[in-house]
């Protein structure tokens, strides 16, 4: 099957720049972070569809972390890239780089894990290309990645008692 071939990581890996606009700050002049998550979830979602060449949706975003601001009139440059994909969802990983557009200065400010499922035409779930694993790295990030999953069924699984104490 074709649409299943084996598909290397660099395939599928996206890079996206933004200006960050006044339309895009908080209140402290650097980008709201509900944007920098929006372009997140769009930059993980291409790298996805490039991987599968179907729709995606988003099932989960894990681990996001803000480690820096971005301040107005930087650059803010995504790259998303597969790390493991699975039977019918994939593990996509996002980091936002700012840039100062003066100097060239550049700083790791956000990063995330996101997992996309694969969806067809009548939005059943279908299986996606395995990740033909290059490097040293890749296989280390794809392993850490199937820990992750493990854990996240384990955690499932549990009483979820904190849903008990909100309303729906
Ligand atoms: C994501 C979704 C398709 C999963 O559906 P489901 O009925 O729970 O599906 P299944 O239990 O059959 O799991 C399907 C796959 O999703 C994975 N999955 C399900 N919930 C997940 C979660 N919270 N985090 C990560 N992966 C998840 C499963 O591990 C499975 O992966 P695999 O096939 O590679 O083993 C469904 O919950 C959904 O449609 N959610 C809404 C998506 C959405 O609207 N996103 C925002 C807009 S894009």
């Amino acid at each position: 099957m074709e649409h299943l071939a084996a598909k290397s990581p660099s395939d599928s890996e996206v890079v996206m720049t933004q200006l960050i606009l006044p339309s895009d700050a908080n209140n402290l002049n650097s980008a709201f972070g509900g944007k920098v998550m929006e372009w997140i979830d769009i930059c993980g979602a291409i790298a996805a569809q490039r991987h599968c060449r179907q729709v995606v949706v988003t099932a989960s975003m894990d681990d996001l972390h803000f480690h820096a601001p971005i301040r107005v009139g930087w650059i803010a440059q995504l790259r998303a890239r597969v790390l493991a994909t699975f039977r019918t969802s994939m593990e996509v990983g996002v980091t936002v780089h700012a840039e100062n557009p003066l100097t060239g200065e550049r700083s790791l400010t956000t990063s995330a894990l996101m997992t996309f499922v694969a969806l067809n035409q009548e939005g059943g779930r279908v299986q996606v290309p395995a990740l033909k694993l290059e490097t040293e790295e890749e296989r280390a990030a794809a392993q850490e990645a199937e820990e992750r999953r493990a854990q996240r069924i384990a955690r499932q699984k549990q009483a979820q008692t904190w849903l008990r104490v909100m309303p729906g």
